[in-house]
């Protein structure tokens, strides 16, 4: 285990209406990297996850009339208080979800900034005064919190993605019940923790665990719950959009993706081996914004293959404790199993092995990080997220060529696109069906910007000053008598 300076922000316990509670079903919780049982969490079943509902709809109340100052304030203690514990918190998520160290304290430094962004967003939810029709009315439109949120998120980022929704969510004035994945709950309890010990008032962050099935069940069967948001597979979204439907709750998706990095001839290619290695290898290639597929014009197909296979050849694999290492393991062994299944799909239909292809003889849940070329597009990795190790790579010839491969997927998350020519960034970031792109850079997520996708990879945005609206309803009132 790890020996942490606040002891305190590692619980087995739940903190849900009003106090930190036990249960007697546990599911256990396993480090990847070893396997070995880390601790046990409840297993709630829907009545227990409809108290924490029944409190969050008084906490709603006493919430949404608070100042937006007021608000912004303990939204800022919290972020304070995660920078203050990084450390801890970084431990806890590298051993709960096997990232390098100096990456899960990245995360909490992303994390908490979603907090203090929105903690100023609080205070800048304007309405509008609307110019009006007749003589004797006035019309306006104000900003209202939707009411009680239900989120569900993964076990990727077990930190920024809890704190991208609930940072808004707060914000706007609603209160959030929080489930995160059973993989990697313990991040999500450090941060009631600190919400409590930032003076949130009980009600307003719960955090509930268990199987997906019953929490998400009495999130949709529920009534108080106003607000779904979402991140994790697109078939998961779907059916809880579809779901939603029955009460029309507002509904938020952050789903999958598979994105394509297009690199042209005319580009910086040692900067754009820089940025496939961070856009392939962060989280060991477990992001919904990670490259996918790698598109790069035929002139400099190869150079560009073997100098990132010379790059991810220096990787350290290992244990995200240990110093150096850059890949830590997967989470669980079907996520080994599926990448292991793409390299010898991505093979079998003429793909050539550069570097890596199978599982790491460190054993578990370790994948040698690989790089295949001439990969044909009816590979499985060129169809579906891989959610691991593998570059993929496939040359073209023209940029019509590229931009129908990258479009022809029926996600649109992030994509990237290398060039020196700037007529020829216009017009493929125009034409690229994707949510977000990213120009000569291999990481795109901050919190100032837009983060969401097109198609089937989701609906709506989280971060910067659109991420608020997720949470508010418009009002309008139309005021008469004014002679
Ligand atoms: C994700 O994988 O869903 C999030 C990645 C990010 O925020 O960069």
């Amino acid at each position: 285990m790890i020996s942490l300076n606040k002891p305190s922000l590692f619980k087995n316990s739940n903190f849900y209406a009003g106090e930190w509670r036990t249960f007697s079903k546990t599911i256990p919780v396993f480090d990847p990297s070893n396997g070995e049982k880390i601790g046990e969490i409840p297993d709630l079943p829907r009545e227990e996850v409809r108290k924490a509902l029944e409190f969050a709809a008084k906490a709603q109340k006493e919430w949404a009339k608070t100042i937006p100052k007021q608000r912004a304030r303990f939204l800022r203690n919290w972020a304070d208080l995660m920078i203050l514990h990084k450390e801890d918190l970084a431990k806890i998520m590298t051993l709960e979800q096997g990232k390098p160290l100096a990456e899960s304290r990245g995360e909490i430094d992303y994390a908490a900034s979603y907090l203090e962004w929105f903690s100023e967003e609080a205070k800048r939810a304007y309405g509008d005064l609307i110019p009006t029709h007749r003589k004797e009315v006035r019309l306006m439109a104000w900003k209202e919190p939707v009411g009680v949120a239900g989120i569900l998120t993964p076990w990727n980022f077990p930190s920024s993605m809890i704190t991208r929704k609930i940072g808004p969510a707060l914000a706007a004035g609603c209160v959030v019940v929080s489930k995160p994945s059973e993989l990697t709950p313990y991040s999500a309890i450090a941060l009631a923790v600190l919400a409590e010990e930032a003076g949130i008032p009980a009600g307003v962050f719960q955090v509930v665990t268990g199987q997906p099935e019953p929490i998400a069940e009495e999130f949709l069967e529920n009534k108080i719950v106003r607000k779904i948001s979402f991140t994790g597979s697109t078939r998961v979204g779907k059916i809880l959009l579809e779901r939603s439907a029955k009460q029309v709750k507002r509904v938020s998706l952050e789903l999958g993706g598979n994105a394509p990095f297009i690199v042209f001839a005319d580009a910086n290619i040692k900067e754009a081996i820089r940025g496939a290695i961070a856009s392939k290898f962060r989280n060991a290639g477990q992001t919904c914004v990670c490259t996918n597929r790698f598109l790069v014009e035929e002139k400099i197909a190869e150079e560009f293959a073997h100098g990132l296979s010379e790059e991810v050849s220096r990787f350290k694999v290992g244990n995200g404790f240990v110093e150096g290492v850059n890949i830590g393991p997967l989470i669980h062994s079907a996520a080994i199993k599926k990448v292991d299944a793409h390299v010898k799909d991505a093979l079998d239909k003429g793909g050539k092995l550069l570097v890596g292809g199978k599982p790491h003889s460190l054993g578990g849940n370790f994948f040698e990080p690989t790089v295949i070329t001439n990969v044909s597009e009816r590979s499985q990795c060129f169809q579906e997220e891989t959610f691991g190790p593998l570059a993929p790579i496939r040359s073209f010839k023209t940029e019509e060529e590229a931009l129908t491969i990258a479009n022809s997927s029926d996600v649109g998350l992030a994509s990237y696109l290398y060039t020196s020519d700037p007529a020829r960034i216009w017009r493929v970031s125009e034409a690229l069906e994707a949510g977000m792109v990213s120009v000569n850079e291999g990481i795109l997520s901050t919190e100032q910007v837009p983060f969401g996708g097109v198609k089937e990879s989701g609906l709506g945005r989280e971060g910067s000053k659109y991420g608020i609206e997720e949470y508010q309803e418009i009002k309008y009132v139309c005021w008469g008598g004014q002679n």
